[in-house]
């Protein structure tokens, strides 16, 4: 393990966003909040993680308010009294311990299936009915219904500032629905929202936009996207550095502030001939603060369960060089999900050297961890 951890605990800022060092929390769905409201287990576990000293917490998914935003059981929603007073006692109980925190806005899509919480008659939503490419399972969404989301996240965004959020994210990742809606695999829509990758990322520049809308200049907006959806981990928006340059630039004219660019593993290049990853591109391309992430502090065991497709080889998750690319100026941020989900004191023992303390995680003990 490298002795210099230098650039993981600079402060770091942008907007009204004050951060002690460059670690986060990645967002983990977790199924704890029964009703769909944070309980207080559920403070508790966020309180850990600020108390482990991580700079930045991003919340699990948490649903905006529209009937087919959720697709999983007993995941909190981000709508009405009950669960935003739930959140508002987690966001008070991780600034008493001297963190930031984000909610993770989420519209699960065409992921949602008849039978779910809230209302299981509500069927998933999706830009061209599909989770996949080509299969239709689902509800193609009309302009009607794109302005309903859009407005959802406006007023999600708006919530979250008012119950003193420190910033939000928007889940525009993983092949829900945001993604669904860039991915020309489920977008084969033939109006403006669909076609040309502008057009497919209409939604989301609407989206941003409205949120810019409700919570003025200085709160911090970041939007998580990756190449890798959970429905093809080959996927990719974009082919080539000028592909993401094109993507980029209308959402960073839309007002985002932060791109969390979500890879499996940090330390993967993203094009050919250069070493960047796909965090590292966006830097170079936006200029813009940018997040990385993908098995930090993962021993290999791990990396080759959960999201590892079964040939991929295996290589070494060392904390070195995401030192050596923080130091590069590669990427600003740095998101930690499975080592803090095992360990909330995960960044503590890595600051003082003590690695060989650090309990490793094991995918069967995910539904233990609190
Ligand atoms: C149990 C679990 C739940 C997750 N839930 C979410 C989620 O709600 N939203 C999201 O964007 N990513 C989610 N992810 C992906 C993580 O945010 C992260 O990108 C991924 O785990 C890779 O980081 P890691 O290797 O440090 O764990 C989840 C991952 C795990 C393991």
């Amino acid at each position: 393990m490298s002795m210099n951890l230098g650039p993981l605990f600079e402060p770091f800022e942008v907007k009204s966003l004050k951060l002690a060092n460059r670690v986060a929390m990645a967002p983990m769905t977790r199924n704890f909040s029964p009703g769909n409201v944070p309980n207080d287990d559920v403070v508790a576990y966020y309180k850990r993680r600020a108390e482990g000293g991580v700079g930045l917490i991003i919340t699990e998914g948490t649903t905006v308010n529209h009937p087919a935003a959720n697709g999983y059981e007993n995941v909190p929603f981000f709508h009405g009294e009950k669960a935003l007073a739930g959140w508002k006692k987690v966001v008070d109980a991780v600034h008493e311990a001297g963190g930031k925190i984000f909610p993770q806005l989420w519209h699960v899509g065409a992921v949602r299936k008849e039978g779910m919480e809230p209302d299981p008659s509500v069927p998933g939503y999706a830009p061209s009915g599909m989770n996949r490419p080509g299969k239709v399972v689902c509800k193609v969404m009309t302009k009607e219904d794109i302005q309903d989301v859009v407005r959802a996240f406006a007023d999600a965004a708006a919530d979250a500032k008012a119950i003193g959020f420190d910033g939000v994210e928007v889940h525009g990742a993983h092949g829900y629905l945001i993604d669904q809606f860039f991915w020309e695999g489920t977008n084969q829509r033939d109006d403006e929202y669909g076609g040309s990758m502008a057009n497919r990322q209409r939604f989301a520049i609407e989206i941003i936009k409205a949120i810019r809308e409700k919570v003025g200049p200085d709160f911090p907006i970041m939007l998580r996207f990756s190449q890798w959806k959970m429905q093809d981990y080959d996927a990719k928006l974009c082919q080539t550095p000028e592909e993401l340059e094109a993507f980029l630039k209308p959402l960073a004219d839309a007002g985002v502030d932060i791109f969390h660019a979500s890879t499996r593993r940090f330390w993967e290049p993203e094009f050919e001939g250069s070493n960047l990853n796909l965090a590292g591109w966006v830097k170079k391309l936006t200029g813009l603060p940018t997040m990385s992430v993908g098995s930090v502090g993962l021993t290999e065991d791990f990396i080759a369960g959960t999201f590892a497709s079964k040939k991929e080889a295996v290589e070494d998750a060392g904390i070195d060089e995401l030192i050596e690319r923080m130091n590069n100026d590669e990427f600003d941020l740095i998101a930690v999900g499975r080592a803090l989900l095992q360990d909330p004191e995960w960044l503590v023992k890595v600051k003082e050297g003590r690695a060989d303390d650090v309990e490793p995680f094991r995918k069967a003990s995910l539904g233990e961890l609190y």
